[in-house]
């Protein structure tokens, strides 16, 4: 015959028993309440990062250039030997008095020293380098990363530049017989990006009308 259960073990039965639920209730207001912020957070979230990519178009574009929503006016063109992507790479318009003014370009250098490099080239509607941000990359601290604003001012020497300045020649590193500098004990990193904005700044060449005149893509 099987012996009673003993008070006190009925008890431990018990405590247990609510401990577990008591567990389960907090692990579930938890992840209601983080369900709940998040959900109110988003809208904050996305303001925010518009607010940081408009700051970072306008250093390339100034808001002074533009009247339309430079952030919304956006459109997705391909190509992966001039752009660096496989994907579509998301350019921005500008315009005034829907005029259409420059473009920004993101684009792939491919072939950084430690990977691809993301970048953002801006061009008035003639096709001269507004300015060139490095916006995403791996390359050493130290050596390639004086490529980004923040460490150096070498991605400034694209100002001014465009197809005709210098000629196709000078599109190289001072290394390479062309005419930009390249970083000391560092000539992969920028070789790279000279050769991607010059291959850019040929895109928009060629695809001028597209980029301006093709209909938005919704990127919300
Ligand atoms: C650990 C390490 C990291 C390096 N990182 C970079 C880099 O980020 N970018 C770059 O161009 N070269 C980098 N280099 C140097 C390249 O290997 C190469 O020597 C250099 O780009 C050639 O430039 P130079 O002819 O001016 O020396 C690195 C080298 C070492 C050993």
């Amino acid at each position: 015959m099987e012996p009673e259960p003993s008070m006190k073990s009925l008890r431990l039965n018990n405590n247990i028993l609510s401990a577990g639920w008591m567990l389960a209730i907090t692990a579930l207001l938890g992840t209601a309440l983080m369900v709940v912020v998040n959900w109110h957070s988003q809208p904050y979230i996305k303001v925010n990062e518009r607010q940081v990519l408009l700051k970072t178009l306008n250093t390339l574009i100034p808001a002074s250039m533009y009247d339309n929503d430079i952030v919304n006016d956006t459109v997705l063109l391909q190509d992966m030997d001039l752009l660096g992507s496989e994907n579509d790479s998301l350019i921005y318009r500008a315009r005034k008095n829907n005029n259409p003014v420059a473009a920004v370009m993101t684009i792939i250098a491919p072939d950084g020293y430690t990977g691809p490099i993301a970048l953002l080239v801006g061009v008035n509607y003639a096709g001269t380098i507004q300015g060139v941000r490095v916006v995403k990359h791996r390359e050493t601290p130290g050596l390639g990363d004086a490529i980004d604003i923040e460490r150096g001012d070498w991605i400034l020497s694209f100002n001014g530049k465009s197809l005709s300045n210098p000629q196709a020649t000078g599109w190289k590193v001072k290394r390479d017989g062309g005419e930009f500098d390249q970083l000391t004990g560092a000539t992969i990193t920028p070789r790279a990006i000279v050769q991607s904005v010059h291959k850019a700044l040929r895109f928009y060449r060629q695809h001028r009308s597209e980029i301006f005149y093709i209909e938005p893509t919704t990127t919300e």
